[in-house]
């Protein structure tokens, strides 16, 4: 079985899986997207056609590549299928060890021995992801950021079994992807997520408690500390279902001070997962614009 370099598979066409479809396919590779469901297929490949008009528009994407970049996506629920001949495999499925777990020993079984299998998980430990391969050498973390078009960041993270080979290769993809990178060991949320998840986790906290608003809460917070976003809205940008699997997974790793909210799971409870579903702690329209 022969790879192509420069094709790369993504399982699950989510809020992650079809950015970082659309970067690959900006810098010029066919990018495979998978899902189980074939309606979040389509709705993928609408948010990619509309990120690529809005990159032409701001002038970051030439419109040359743009039209190149829609004729290199393409979608299926076939699995096996789409990892037959890629050299990368990047798998973005729901927070779950036993799904990752699922895709990862598919994807092995059905590419070749030198396809380089990645997990944009957030938080999870990517030594036990790729443990359940036969060959974990190949195995690897590649932590994209949400929004991907806009998100200069690929954290990659190296698994105990992980190979020199495979970091390199991940990290040689994620640079043509136009992206950064940082090299970390693998610790639950690396880098980034276990301060990010605080962060959101303390934001909810103060909500519960009655400290302010949620505008207050988030005004305060860019203002105050400089960042771009609130916690508030950075939670609904993220959606509050995947975030609530990562606070129970750094809960369960690093400790109590990640245990998420009451008001958190009653807000997933009632399906306000954030701007996927157009309510979170703030409501968005149709394309994911605040009302
Ligand atoms: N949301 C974020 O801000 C963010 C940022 C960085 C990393 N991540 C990580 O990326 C991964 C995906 O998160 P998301 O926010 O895109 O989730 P999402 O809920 O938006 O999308 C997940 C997709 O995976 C699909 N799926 C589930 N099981 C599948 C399977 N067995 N095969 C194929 N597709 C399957 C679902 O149908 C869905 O379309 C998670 O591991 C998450 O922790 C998320």
């Amino acid at each position: 079985m022969t790879t192509e370099p420069d094709t790369v598979t993504i399982v699950g066409s989510g809020l992650m899986g079809r950015g970082i479809a659309y970067a690959a396919a900006v810098a010029g590779w066919e990018a495979r997207l998978v899902d189980v469901d074939a309606g979040q297929l389509d709705d993928a490949v609408g948010t990619i056609h509309r990120d690529l008009d809005a990159g032409v528009a701001r002038g970051k994407v030439e419109a040359d590549a743009a039209d190149r970049a829609r004729s290199l996506v393409s979608t299926t629920t076939d699995l096996a299928a789409a990892c037959d001949g890629a050299g990368l495999v990047i798998e973005a499925v729901v927070e779950r060890m036993d799904v990752k777990h699922e895709v990862f020993r598919t994807a092995e079984a059905a590419s070749s021995p030198q396809t380089v299998l990645a997990t944009n998980t957030s938080s999870m430990s990517i030594t036990e992801i790729i443990a359940c391969l036969d060959d974990p050498s190949r195995g690897v973390g590649m932590h994209f950021f949400n929004p991907v078009p806009k998100m200069k960041l690929c954290e990659l993270i190296r698994g105990l079994q992980t190979s020199a080979e495979t970091m390199d290769r991940a990290e040689a993809a994620a640079q043509a992807f136009g992206k950064q990178t940082v090299r970390v060991e693998d610790g639950p949320g690396f880098a980034t997520s276990r301060v990010n998840a605080l962060i959101g986790n303390e934001g909810m906290r103060m909500l519960e408690e009655g400290i302010a608003s949620p505008e207050d809460i988030d005004r305060a917070v860019k203002l105050g500390l400089n960042h771009p976003m609130g916690p508030l809205e950075m939670g609904d940008l993220v959606g509050w279902d995947t975030r609530l699997l990562i606070l129970d997974y750094l809960a369960g790793t690093l400790g109590e001070r990640f245990r998420p909210t009451n008001l958190h799971r009653r807000m997933v409870a009632a399906g306000r997962l954030g701007r996927k579903s157009g309510h979170g702690i703030y409501r968005y329209d149709a394309d994911g614009n605040r009302l």
